[in-house]
């Protein structure tokens, strides 16, 4: 059965931006791009920097220290066809402001 936690108000995170937050013990980078949130374990699958404090360009989060780039939507990997190095997605539902995400 889905259990969904509710992280934040929609507009606790402008378009464009993301925040990281902790749920259940476990950090995750939430990010607002145009109308919709994607969520991603927040560690980077490289050598665990914050995906959170990435660079974002549309569906795209950039790490802060090496640039491994990931699609927001799906987590994948997208310097090489590698998928062992895909960020893992957590789904993600907006229920009146609230923003909340499956765990
Ligand atoms: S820690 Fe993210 S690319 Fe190296």
């Amino acid at each position: 059965m889905s259990n969904f936690v509710t992280v934040c108000k929609i507009d606790e995170i402008p378009v464009g931006e993301a925040r990281m937050f902790v749920i259940e013990g476990t950090p995750v980078g939430v990010f607002h791009i145009d109308d919709h949130f994607y969520a991603l374990h927040n560690e980077c699958p490289h050598a665990g920097a914050s995906l959170a404090h990435g660079s974002i360009d549309g569906d795209v989060v950039s790490c802060r220290i090496h640039h491994w780039r990931f699609c927001l939507r799906d987590g994948t990997y997208l310097d090489q066809d590698q998928p062992k190095w895909n960020a893992q997605t957590i789904p993600v539902r907006v229920v009146g402001d609230e923003v909340q995400l499956e765990f």
